[in-house]
C-alpha cells in the first residue's frame, strides 16, 4: 500500500516519499551543511555567494522535514572553528545572513508550527545577533510541531566541557561534590541538546567523510549519510533520499542482526549499505 503523500510536497519529493515507510521516519535528523565555498568557486563567485545561496537550501529542507512530520531537525550552521578561524569579513557576512534569515523566516516557522532552538556558545556571539536570536526563539516558543535547532558557534568538545562543568556546579549547589553522580543520563541532561532525542540520522553534504566536531556524544548510534551534493544545491528531495537510504540500513546498537535485543530496540532487517560518494577538497574544519 502506498503512503499518503503529505500536503505541500512537490512531484519529485512525492515520488521519493512514496517509497518510504512513514512509520520508520527518523525522530531527529542532524545536517552538516557543507560545500558553500566550492559551489561559489565553481561559478567564479565570492564565497559569500555560496552562503547566500545556502539559505534557499535551509528553507527547502526545513519545510520538507516539517511537512513529513520529522519531530526534530538540527542544522550545523556555524562551528566554533568557523567563528574563530575564518576571515572577519566572511564571519560578519554570516552573522548578517543569520539575522536576515531569522527576521524573514519567523512568520513561515510560525505558519508551519516550528519551534526554534539553538546550541553552541551564544554568549560569545555579537550582542545584536544574540538579541535577534532571542527574539526569534521567543516568537516561535509556543509552537508544538518540529523543533528546528541551529548550531551556532558550536563545538562538540566545548559542549562536553560545558556539560562536565555544569554537572560539577549543580553538585556543588546541591550538597557538595560528594553528591556528584556521573552516568550517561546525567551527561545527556547537561548537554546543550537536552531538549532533543539523539539523532537517528546525520547527513553531510559535499562528500566529506567527517563529523567535524558535531554532536560527538549524540551521534554515537546515528546512521551517517554522505551525499556529494553541495549544500546550495541541496533541497527537500535530497533529504528524502537520505531518509530512504536510512530506512535501508539495519540499526543494531551493538546487538546482533535482527535479534531485537538491543536496549534501543530498533533492529531492522534490511541490507546495510554505506553511501560512498566521491571525496572532494577538504572544506570544513
Ligand atoms: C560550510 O560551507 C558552510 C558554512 C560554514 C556556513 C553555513 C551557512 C549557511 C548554509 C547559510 C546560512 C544559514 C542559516 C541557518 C541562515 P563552506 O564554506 O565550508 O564550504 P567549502 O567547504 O566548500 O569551502
Amino acid at each position: 500500500m502506498q503512503a499518503t503523500v503529505p500536503a505541500g510536497l512537490d512531484r519529485k519529493e512525492a515520488e521519493v516519499y512514496q517509497r518510504l515507510d512513514p512509520k520508520r521516519l527518523p525522530k531527529h535528523i542532524a545536517i552538516i551543511m557543507d560545500g558553500n565555498g566550492r559551489w561559489a568557486r565553481r561559478r567564479h563567485l565570492p564565497r559569500i555567494a555560496g552562503h547566500r545561496a545556502g539559505v534557499s537550501s535551509v528553507r527547502s529542507t526545513v519545510e520538507t522535514a516539517s511537512r513529513i512530520g520529522i519531530p526534530a531537525l538540527t542544522l550545523y550552521a556555524f562551528s566554533e572553528e568557523n567563528w574563530k578561524k575564518r576571515p572577519a569579513g566572511e564571519v560578519s557576512f554570516l552573522m548578517g545572513l543569520l539575522c536576515r534569515y531569522l527576521k524573514a523566516e519567523v512568520p513561515t516557522l510560525n505558519k508551519n508550527n516550528i519551534r526554534l532552538e539553538y546550541i553552541g556558545r551564544q554568549r560569545e556571539l555579537p550582542s545584536s545577533v544574540q538579541e535577534k536570536m532571542q527574539w526569534a526563539r521567543d516568537a516561535t516558543a509556543q509552537n508544538t510541531g518540529m523543533v528546528l535547532t541551529l548550531a551556532l558557534n558550536y563545538s562538540a568538545r566545548t559542549e562536553l566541557v560545558d556539560a562536565f562543568r555544569s554537572m560539577v556546579d549543580a553538585a556543588a549547589r546541591n550538597g557538595g561534590l560528594d553528591h556528584l553522580e556521573i552516568d550517561e543520563d546525567a551527561v545527556s541532561r547537561h548537554l546543550y541538546t537536552r531538549h532533543l532525542p539523539d539523532p537517528d540520522l546525520v547527513v553531510r553534504t559535499s562528500g566529506e567523510m567527517r563529523l567535524s566536531n558535531f554532536l560527538l556524544w549524540q551521534l554515537a548510534y546515528a546512521e551517517i549519510y554522505v551525499t556529494p551534493t553541495l549544500w546550495p544545491e541541496f533541497r527537500g528531495v535530497h533529504l528524502l533520499e537520505g531518509i530512504e537510504e536510512y530506512q535501508k540500513r539495519e540499526r543494531r546498537y551493538g546487538g546482533l542482526a535482527g535479534d531485537g535485543s538491543s536496549q534501543h530496540g530498533r533492529a531492522e532487517a534490511s541490507q546495510t549499505r554505506v553511501s560512498a560518494p566521491h571525496a572532494s577538497k577538504t572544506g570544513r574544519s
